[in-house]
């Protein structure tokens, strides 16, 4: 492949570049307000299939459907169910991702196989100017996992997105550094009670809350990581930075730790933990990756409390210190 071009999101001839890669069949990264997705449209299997080769991912790993408005997310369900028109009002465009059974119109290359679909209207301008566009040419949305090589930290800018695919995509849209900066949220609504697969952008306790108003109620337990988990994101190594990160609960803890490796001549990083949780969300992968870039032996990482935004933030960082 050609070297990957850098488009201009503010721009209306970038926006009509992506549109016209991607309405040929070309895999182009684009900003969402979580992370930077690999998109293609989803009505090209062999657009699809490029994002797997290009992320070294296996195709058995479903991908998430972006669409442009809410009567394209009730098109690719069959059924469409009570618990996602509450949720996709209520959230979207936001960042939360509803499991759906799949329409036939669906490609199985999108779901990795599977009968359900994983749908969500991202909230980014640019991505939503791109929907727009391919859905006045036909296109349902765009198919896009996190524009990562597979098992490593998710990009929040259009640099970490080269730094990852250069080379091997065709194209990356420049929209900005992403504002939640970690993933969307995951429930599954096949079921009688909506099940939340995996925590992200839109706080547990706000779908909770959504849900009771209509007295449905919400399945928030942590799925156990497996290798056939129900979302494969959920794999116990993931987000992955090359260096070690330790995990520690309080700061003391964590600063004896420091001390300890200090004197053993072990070279270490502390990842930044902002008390805003919102700051904290938004800057974790980028401060991940540049402890990373410091070639320290290990990372050391404070978890915030296990609510709010705070969830998805120590998911995220225990899932990049498991075992390898
Ligand atoms: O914020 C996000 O969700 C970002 C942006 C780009 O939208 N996307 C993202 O995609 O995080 P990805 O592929 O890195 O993670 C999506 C997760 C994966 O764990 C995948 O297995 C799961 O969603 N998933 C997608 N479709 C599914 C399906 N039909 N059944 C079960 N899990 C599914
Ligand atoms: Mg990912």
């Amino acid at each position: 492949m050609t070297a990957t071009a850098l488009l201009d999101g503010d721009s209306d001839a970038g926006i009509s570049a992506a549109v016209e890669l991607l309405m040929h069949g070309a895999i182009v990264g684009v900003p969402t307000e979580t992370v930077y997705g690999l998109a293609a449209n989803a009505g090209i299997d062999d657009a699809v299939s490029k994002i797997f080769v290009a992320k070294g991912r296996p195709s058995t790993h479903p991908l998430i459907l972006h669409v442009a408005d809410i009567e394209r997310a009730r098109s690719v369900a069959e059924p469409w169910p009570p618990s996602a028109e509450i949720l996709g009002t209520t959230f979207w465009p936001g960042p939360l991702t509803l499991l759906v059974r799949r329409a036939d119109s669906v490609s199985t290359v999108v779901t990795g196989g599977r009968d359900t679909v994983a749908v969500r209207i991202p909230d980014h301008p640019v991505l939503a100017r791109l929907l727009e566009q391919l859905a006045r040419r036909g296109c349902v949305g765009v198919a896009a996992p996190s524009a990562n090589t597979f098992g490593g930290v998710s990009p929040t800018t259009a640099r970490h997105v080269l730094a990852d695919l250069d080379g091997r995509i065709d194209a990356v849209v420049d929209g900005g550094e992403c504002t939640v900066g970690l993933e969307s949220t995951i429930v599954d609504c096949t079921g009688d009670v909506p099940r939340l697969l995996r925590p992200g952008g839109t706080p547990a306790e706000a779908i909770r809350s959504a849900l009771s108003k209509f007295g449905v109620g919400f399945d928030d337990r942590t799925v156990e990581s497996s290798s056939d988990a129900i979302a494969p994101g959920m794999l116990a190594s993931h987000y992955a930075p090359r260096a070690r990160v330790e995990t520690f609960d309080d700061i003391a803890a964590l600063e004896a730790r420091k001390r300890q490796l200090d004197g053993e001549g072990i070279p270490t990083q502390v990842l930044p933990h902002p008390d805003d949780l919102g700051e904290y969300s938004k800057t974790l992968y980028s401060a991940l990756r540049e402890c990373d870039a410091a070639m320290p032996n290990v990372i050391l990482a404070l978890l915030p409390d296990n609510s709010g935004l705070g969830r998805a933030i120590r998911d995220r960082l225990n899932k990049a210190s498991a075992d390898r």
